[in-house]
């Protein structure tokens, strides 16, 4: 007996978890604590996105979506091993699409399981494989002068809220809180263009959006460029129409691998973009 409901902050430790095992992939304390405040970021912004299913042996999947303007968005979403392909995703998801009726977009950053994907391509999304390019950076192929950019504030929120719209038809509101708290805001602002990227600890850009594909790969520069020189290094993300950004990584010689899908319901892949994991 699986019971659906709507989740809460009381599951945000189990959910993380749970995620970091179906996921697969070791997870730092310091990534753990990032997933937890986002996530809650969500449950407070969106609680009717947000649902939980349980059984005997507790936590047994999560879908947590959210609704900015016009768009909707899927930020994770999970069934435990032993309960998967059962049917359990599909109870979560359409709770979590329920959310976001009258949408006119949606995207996820969906994984490569081939359960996620019959999920998404059955509520009508288009799958649009992604890539991410990894190694260590040829610092001799990094430009010689970079273009000037400035760090964002939060005075520069008309201007980030403008460029989202242009790219994904919608803004990322109150995202860019939980954004500017965990990573470095790069803003690039000329007569040629606009544009404006997020950069995590590792100097990768885990969301970047600009007027035009000059400015954006003017600021993956300034993210490759500020990475570690002797640390493996990953541009992420990358859908075949942003191909100035695949541009950057073989420069630099990052090897390309294919890695999961964009799932968009009412809209092309952006460009130039880079969307983010999960608040995309
Ligand atoms: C993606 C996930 C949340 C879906 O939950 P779920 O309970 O497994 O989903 P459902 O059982 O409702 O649907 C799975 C679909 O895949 C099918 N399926 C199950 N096993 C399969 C397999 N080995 N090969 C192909 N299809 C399979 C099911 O028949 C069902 O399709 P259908 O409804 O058209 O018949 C879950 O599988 C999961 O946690 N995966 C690992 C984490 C992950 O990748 N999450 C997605 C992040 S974007």
């Amino acid at each position: 007996m699986v019971t659906v409901r709507p989740m809460g902050p009381d599951d945000l430790g189990a959910a993380e978890a749970l995620s970091a095992i179906e996921f697969g992939k070791a997870r730092s304390p310091a990534y753990q604590l990032r997933w937890r405040t986002r996530t809650g970021h969500l449950l407070a912004t969106d609680p009717g996105g947000c649902w939980a299913a349980d059984d005997d042996a507790g936590l047994a999947g999560f879908a947590v979506s959210f609704r900015r303007e016009s768009n909707w968005l899927l930020a994770t979403f999970a069934v435990r091993g032993d309960l998967q392909g059962a049917g359990l995703g599909r109870r979560l998801l359409d709770a979590a699409l329920a959310h976001g009726a009258g949408c006119e977009r949606g995207m996820i950053s969906a994984s490569a399981d081939v359960k996620a994907f019959r999920r998404y391509r059955a509520a009508g999304f288009s799958l649009h494989p992604q890539l991410s390019l990894t190694g260590r950076v040829d610092r001799a192929a990094l430009p010689a002068g970079l273009a000037p950019v400035r760090e964002g504030t939060g005075a520069d929120r008309d201007l980030l809220d403008d460029l989202d719209r242009r790219r994904r038809g919608a803004t990322h509101g109150p995202d860019h809180e939980v954004l500017a708290s965990q990573c470095r805001l790069i803003v690039l602002d000329r007569p040629a263009g606009t544009g404006y990227a997020y950069l995590d600890d590792a100097g990768a850009a885990v969301l970047l959006c600009a007027t035009d594909e000059g400015t954006a790969t003017a600021l993956l520069w300034e993210a490759v460029a500020s990475s570690a020189p002797d640390a493996d290094y990953e541009i992420a993300h990358v859908t075949a129409a942003n191909e100035w950004a695949i541009d950057v990584g073989l420069a630099v010689r990052l090897a390309p691998a294919t890695e999961g899908y964009l799932a968009l319901r009412g809209l092309a892949p952006p460009v130039p973009y880079l969307h983010n994991g999960a608040l995309l």
